[in-house]
């Protein structure tokens, strides 16, 4: 399918998990770009600082993405309430829970997989209805890097960004032939509250970190600020792209993939020891 290009600016944007992070970050760069935004999140003081930084019309919701007939009432309120047609639906809430299979509490790992798998299902059928009757819009899906490659510590954070990816990719090739889209979002390292915000009970890594430690490690590593992100993924849907990569970490490990798609974890660990010989 060839590429075709698509404005967002100035279209309504929907988006959840918009209290924090990308999210966030997306709402004020459309907004900014004249989008009328519809904003959720579970997060209400952050939704009201978010709201606050917007600069055009904006309706904000406390919703809980897991919630699929609260989903659908949302999608019937913006339908009313928007002053455009809806330009793109981001389903970007999500969480993530940091364990070893072998330590695994099953409620994590559901908790995870309702926001991140069931969320985002949820928030593509709520509104694809409105896209195809408009001939028009775009539903993007955050995946992540983790939707590309399979790390430790992070099985169900991996299985259901690979879970979206599917879903998405599987979504798009039944919208061909229409003004519809779907698109995954593949992000490396974005410097936002994810760690912060997971389900934590003890470094996986056995290393005796504490969470706070935990995620100002993370935050060390990132290669992308949120704002950026936001640019990245609001360009990538304009352009058409069915697969945005966030970030050149994104880039790298997507490559390392498809070079070495059962080693590459070997290579990155190599990398990793040398990183930590020379800095020794
Ligand atoms: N930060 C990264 O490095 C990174 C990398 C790849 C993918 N992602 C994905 O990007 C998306 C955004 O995450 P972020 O990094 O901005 O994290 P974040 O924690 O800063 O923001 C996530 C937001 O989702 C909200 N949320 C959580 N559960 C929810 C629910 N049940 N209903 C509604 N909202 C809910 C949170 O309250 C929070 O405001 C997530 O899907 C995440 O998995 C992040």
């Amino acid at each position: 399918m060839s590429k075709q290009r698509r404005t967002i600016s100035g279209r309504t944007a929907v988006i959840t998990g918009a209290a924090s992070g990308i999210g966030r970050a997306l709402a004020q760069r459309l907004s900014a770009h004249s989008c009328p935004v519809a904003i959720v999140d579970v997060d209400e003081l952050g939704l009201k600082e978010t709201e606050a930084s917007l600069r055009g019309p904006a309706m904000v919701k406390v919703l809980d993405v897991r919630d699929a007939a609260a989903q659908h009432d949302f999608a019937a309120e913006v339908r009313e309430w928007a002053p455009q047609p809806i330009g793109a639906v981001f389903n970007n809430a999500g969480v993530a829970v940091a364990s070893r299979v072998l330590d695994a509490v099953p409620e994590d790992d559901q908790w995870l997989w309702d926001i991140n798998f069931g969320g985002v299902v949820n928030g593509t059928r709520a509104f694809l209805p409105i896209l195809v009757e408009q001939n028009e819009g775009a539903i993007v899906n955050t995946s992540s890097v983790f939707g590309l490659v399979g790390m430790p510590t992070n099985s169900a954070y991996c299985a259901a960004k690979f879970a979206v990816r599917g879903f998405t990719d599987s979504l798009r090739q039944e919208l061909r032939g229409t003004g519809v889209t779907a698109v995954n979002v593949h992000p490396g390292g974005i410097n936002t509250n994810i760690v912060r915000n997971a389900r934590f009970r003890k470094d996986p890594d056995g290393r005796g970190r504490s969470h706070e430690q935990m995620a100002q490690e993370f935050a060390a590593i990132t290669m992308t600020q949120p704002d950026k992100a936001a640019a990245i993924i609001h360009r990538g849907v304009e352009a058409g792209k069915a697969r945005i990569l966030v970030g050149p970490d994104a880039y790298f490990l997507d490559g390392l993939a498809r070079v070495a798609p059962t080693h590459y974890f070997d290579v990155l660990s190599r990398l990793e020891s040398t990183l930590r010989r020379r800095k020794a």
